[in-house]
Formats: structure tokens, C-alpha cells, sequence
């Protein structure tokens, strides 16, 4: 769909009545494509990885450093419960959350879910570029997202969207992105 289609942008708007959640590895894209998606479908944007550190007073990595993953994904589960309440907006979330069967059926429920997928070794460059990732620090970053995508990818494909992405201009990702939201939401 091309973005100068406002009609389209607006019918679509107008058709959501829940919000859109970003799912899938980490550094796949969620939280850039969400941001964008959101801002062109005039809705807000959370980041639940944000939430979850400024509930927390303390980053990602000091939390599962302190208290272990955990811990974690009970913080995770309640910043998600409070982020999907029936309203549009896109909220991107971590990587793992769908692992935890009560976040992952308030997703799967209560939102309409995008896998954001994109290839391992595009996720290794990209999350080698900082040490945000604390599930990357012990091993070798590309075995340890491979295990990741064999026992995250059959959660994540229960999604009614997936979204390929590749090094594209955004544009045409978040062009992508409507049409097949359009299509879901016309089925
Ligand atoms: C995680 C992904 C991270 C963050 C945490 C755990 C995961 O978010 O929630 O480090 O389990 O895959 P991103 O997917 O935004 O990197």
C-alpha cells in the first residue's frame, strides 16, 4: 500500500480496535518498525522493554544481572497486562515475552500480533553493536539465537501477520506492513 494513501491509512485506523504488538527475535526490527508503523497510523507507541526499565528503576541488563530472567518476565507480564487494554496503539515488545504462557495468551487474544522476522545473520551484526543483550553474553551470539528461533519460532508463527524484513528503506517495509494489516483486518 502506498503511504500517500491516506484513505487507506485512515480506513484502516478507523477499522483497529485493539492494539498492534510486535513479536519476534531480538533486534529483528519491533521497536523501529513499530515506532514508525504507529506514527503513520497517528496512534501512540510503547516500548515494553522501556516500561519494564522504568518500572524497574534499573536497565535490562542490571535486572536479569540482579534478579535473574525470571524476575524479569514477571515485570514484563505486568507491563504487558497494563499495555494491552483494548485501545489502537503499537506497542514492540522483547523477544521473549510470548515465551511466558500468560503474557503470550494477552497477545494472542487480546491484540493483533506482527512477527517481525528477519534472518540470523542479519540479527548477529545488528546485536553486535552493543551489549544490551544479556541472553547473548554467554556463548556464541549466532548458536545461541539459532536455539532461540527453534524454540521461539513455533509461538511466534502463531502471529496472523509476519512481516519479512530485510535492509529495505523503511518506507517500503511500513508500506508492506499496512497492506498486510489490511488484508488481516478485511478477512
Ligand atoms: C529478550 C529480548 C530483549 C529483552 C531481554 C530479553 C529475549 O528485547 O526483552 O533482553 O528474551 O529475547 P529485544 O527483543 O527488544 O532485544
Amino acid at each position: 500500500m502506498n503511504l500517500d494513501n491516506q484513505t487507506a491509512i485512515a480506513a484502516i485506523k478507523s477499522t483497529l480496535d485493539r492494539p498492534i504488538v510486535m513479536i519476534g527475535l531480538m533486534a529483528a526490527g519491533k521497536t523501529r518498525i513499530g515506532k514508525e508503523l504507529a506514527s503513520v497510523l497517528g496512534v501512540e507507541f510503547a516500548d515494553a522493554d522501556e516500561e519494564i526499565e522504568k518500572a524497574a528503576g534499573m536497565s535490562i541488563a542490571d535486572i536479569f544481572e540482579c534478579y535473574g530472567e525470571g524476575h524479569f518476565r514477571d515485570g514484563e507480564r505486568r507491563v504487558m497486562s497494563r499495555l494491552i487494554d483494548n485501545t489502537p496503539k503499537v506497542v514492540a515488545t522483547g523477544g521473549g515475552a510470548v515465551m511466558d504462557k500468560a503474557t503470550a495468551d494477552l497477545i494472542f487474544g487480546n491484540a493483533i500480533a506482527i512477527w517481525v522476522r528477519a534472518d540470523i545473520n542479519t540479527l548477529v551484526e545488528r546485536t553486535s553493536q552493543n551489549n544490551k543483550r544479556p541472553l547473548l553474553k554467554d556463548g556464541n551470539p549466532h548458536d545461541i539465537l539459532k536455539r532461540l528461533a527453534d524454540v521461539r519460532y513455533p509461538i511466534y508463527q502463531k502471529a496472523p501477520i509476519m512481516l519479512e524484513t530485510d535492509e529495505g528503506p523503511m518506507n517500503k517495509i511500513i508500506e508492506t506492513t499496512l497492506g498486510l494489516l489490511q488484508d488481516y483486518l478485511n478477512r
